[in-house]
């Protein structure tokens, strides 16, 4: 299986680690590429009773064997991309594998203080970012302004560049959003400071891919934030700057769709969401809560709680639909061992129609409230199973209907944060 996607499909955090993982069991993977996104992105990661956090590095950073790759359509922090590899050297991974693209994007500090303020400014209206810059940064891509990594190493190049960036930059900064200019010369020796440590970490990942793929080795790409965030396909504006759907990869990495092999969308067996936007099935009782509790809903990246609610099947065949969705799976399942009475969204209604795709607009979409199915729980602890078989009646009536709403096959399914807490349903 040379080229494989593993993807958020709802707003995010829906523990893409553990399907990496369950593929790690059966195929030896060589490259894990992240291809949208910055260090906004958490990924918890347990390998040998220790947890680690990534914000910008692939997983694949903690597997041993496997080359860790940060492609084009990446915007890296070298500050936060030297600090993550600081941390994990001090706790002994070897971390000399990784490769970052000539092309990638840079996040310098201005970005971050750029995206503060601009959401301040937006009061009440506000996206809820991370802070992190990485909205500015993408904006900057966009209007031909931006620092890619090769920049770094031709001062000259850098110091046009930096004084094009900043130029409309330092405008809005001190007219509008009454802050201090900031210093070309200033943000010019910040990012030389990066260059050395990053230089031979550079290489044209597009083409090491596609000899990856050529020689039949296993390329995973591992997807950052999700559908429900993407620029285009997600709840826009309360989304991130990029595309974290199926054909984001293919743009972020330089591989062709035709290399694609398998598609694998992970959703969580109820529903989360971190910072603002609509979000239909979202809970504000007891029963939010205990979902924030038992799932330990607490975001990897800002410390910030999630906002839960049930699963959603209307955004599970949507993002089946917009990814090519090759199967799924699914995680968490055992957060919901305890519930008497599991809700399922299946459709909304809208305006006072009943709808079962996606509304067409943000309007009805703001307006769309759940229409629920109601399952009996389990009332027992799965985080044993170990085959479908295994599980409780209820709750392989759950996934069988759960599986049949949303529109591509369940290969998986999690029940507990462990390795080996895993069922394969369709091996
Ligand atoms: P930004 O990506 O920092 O611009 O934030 C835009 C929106 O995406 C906010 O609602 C963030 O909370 C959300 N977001 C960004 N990265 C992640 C992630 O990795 N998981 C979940 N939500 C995220
Ligand atoms: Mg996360």
């Amino acid at each position: 299986m040379p080229a494989i996607v593993i993807l958020g499909a709802q707003w995010g955090d829906e523990g893409k680690g553990k399907a990496t993982d369950q593929l790690a069991t059966t195929d030896t993977i060589d490259y894990v590429v992240r291809t949208s996104g910055g260090h906004n992105a958490g990924h918890t990661i347990v390998v040998n009773g220790e947890k680690y956090a990534t914000h910008l590095l692939p997983s694949g950073i903690l597997t041993p064997g496997a080359t860790s790759v940060i492609a084009n359509g990446v915007v890296v922090s070298p500050e936060a991309l030297f600090r993550e590899l600081d941390g994990l050297i001090e706790r002994g991974v070897d971390v000399a594998d990784l490769v970052v693209s000539a092309n990638a994007h840079v996040i310098a500090s201005y970005h971050s203080t750029i995206d503060k303020v601009s959401e301040r400014f937006l009061g009440k209206n506000q996206i809820g970012t991370t802070g992190r810059g990485i909205g500015p940064a993408y904006a900057d891509k966009v209007n031909r302004v931006g620092i890619r990594v090769a920049d770094l190493f031709d001062e000259g190049i850098l110091r046009q560049k930096v004084e094009a960036a900043l130029d409309l930059r330092n405008h809005l900064l001190t007219k509008v959003y009454n802050r201090r200019a900031v210093e070309v010369e200033a943000i010019v020796a910040e990012l030389t400071s990066y260059a050395e440590r990053l230089r031979p970490m550079v290489a044209d990942t597009s083409l090491l891919l596609n000899q990856a793929l050529d020689r039949g080795e296993t390329v995973l790409f591992e997807g950052a934030q999700a559908t429900m965030l993407d620029v285009d396909h997600g709840t826009y504006p309360f989304v991130t700057s990029s595309n974290p759907v199926a054909g984001g990869v293919c743009v972020g990495a330089g591989v062709g769709p035709t290399r694609i092999d398998r598609v694998i969308g992970v959703i969580k067996a109820y529903t989360t969401r971190v910072g603002s936007g609509p979000f239909p099935t979202e809970l504000f009782d007891a029963d939010g809560e205990a979902l924030q509790r038992i799932g330990g809903e607490i975001g990897v990246s800002t410390g910030r709680t999630r906002r839960c609610g049930w699963y959603d099947a209307v955004i599970a065949r949507y993002s089946a639909r917009v990814n090519g969705l090759t199967e799924f799976f699914l995680t968490k399942l055992d957060v919901l061992d305890s519930f008497e009475r599991i809700p399922v969204c299946v459709g909304y209604e809208v305006d006072g129609q009943r709808v079962d795709e996606m509304p067409m607009t943000q309007t009805e979409f703001h307006h769309a409230t759940p229409v629920y199915e109601y399952f009996d729980g389990w009332k027992s602890d799965i985080s044993g199973c170990r085959s479908f078989g295994e599980l409780p009646a209820n709750a392989q009536t759950y996934v069988k209907a759960l599986e049949e709403m949303s529109g591509a096959k369940f290969w998986g399914i999690g029940v507990g944060p462990g390795r080996e807490q895993t069922i394969v349903v369709h091996g």
